[in-house]
């Protein structure tokens, strides 16, 4: 049914919400807050640096998040705590489908299209084991800019070689949704926690509830 599956990563293969048990080590009572803000600030600085066309790559990005929301929080962002917790984004823990599911997805080609660095991309996918099962782990620093530019989009249409339709790109952000969608992609949203759909006048063509949901939509 599609030439090729293209998942976004963080957030939808791995929890970027596991760094809240090492946050809570080292700021106890505050894990939790630590966390979605670092997530946030994380997106936000992502999506400013593109459009002010002031590109550093989503490693420093998310140091300045971390820095930013231990301060906002009243913590010092000494270099040990930053090293420290961004060291936990190599070793993001995958949501518990996830590689049942892409074994039972893998008769199609799959790849990795993410915001995140290749090195670091690299090291989550290789550290929770999931290597084998993708033919391109592709990054927005290639184009040096991050989704939702159509730019990015575009190097999984390129990898492919396919129409942008026969390409069912996977994320469970909203924002990532609808610019996958706007791109021109048959999109799936995994939207693991029941959030409402974002007003952006674009939405998916397919709504799952783990990637498990994936496997109904090609058969
Ligand atoms: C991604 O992996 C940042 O979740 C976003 O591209």
């Amino acid at each position: 049914m599609f030439d090729a599956i293209v998942f976004d990563a963080y957030g939808t293969l791995f929890d970027v919400q596991s760094v809240t048990q090492e946050s809570e080590r080292l700021f106890p009572g505050n894990g939790s807050i630590i966390s979605r803000l670092w997530r946030q600030k994380q997106l936000e600085y992502s999506w400013l640096r593109a459009l002010m066309k002031r590109y550093a790559t989503f490693d420093e990005i998310n140091l300045d998040a971390l820095r930013y929301s231990l301060q906002q929080i009243g913590k010092e962002p000494t270099d040990e705590v930053v090293a420290n917790l961004a060291g936990q984004y190599l070793n993001l823990t995958p949501f518990p489908e996830v590689s049942e599911a892409l074994q039972e997805l893998n008769s199609v080609p799959l790849a990795i299209l993410s915001n995140g660095t290749p090195s670091s991309l690299t090291a989550v996918v290789q550290n929770a084991g999931l290597e084998s099962y993708f033919e391109h782990i592709l990054s927005a620093d290639s184009v040096k800019s991050y989704k939702p530019d159509p730019r990015v989009y575009e190097l999984a249409r390129v990898v492919f070689d396919a129409p942008k339709d026969q390409i069912l790109f996977v994320s469970s952000n909203g924002w990532d949704v609808a610019g996958a969608k706007q791109f021109g992609f048959s999109v799936a949203w995994v939207n693991r926690s029941s959030k409402v759909q974002e007003e952006l006048g674009v939405g998916p063509d397919y709504v799952v509830e783990s990637l498990t949901g994936l496997l109904p939509v090609l058969s």
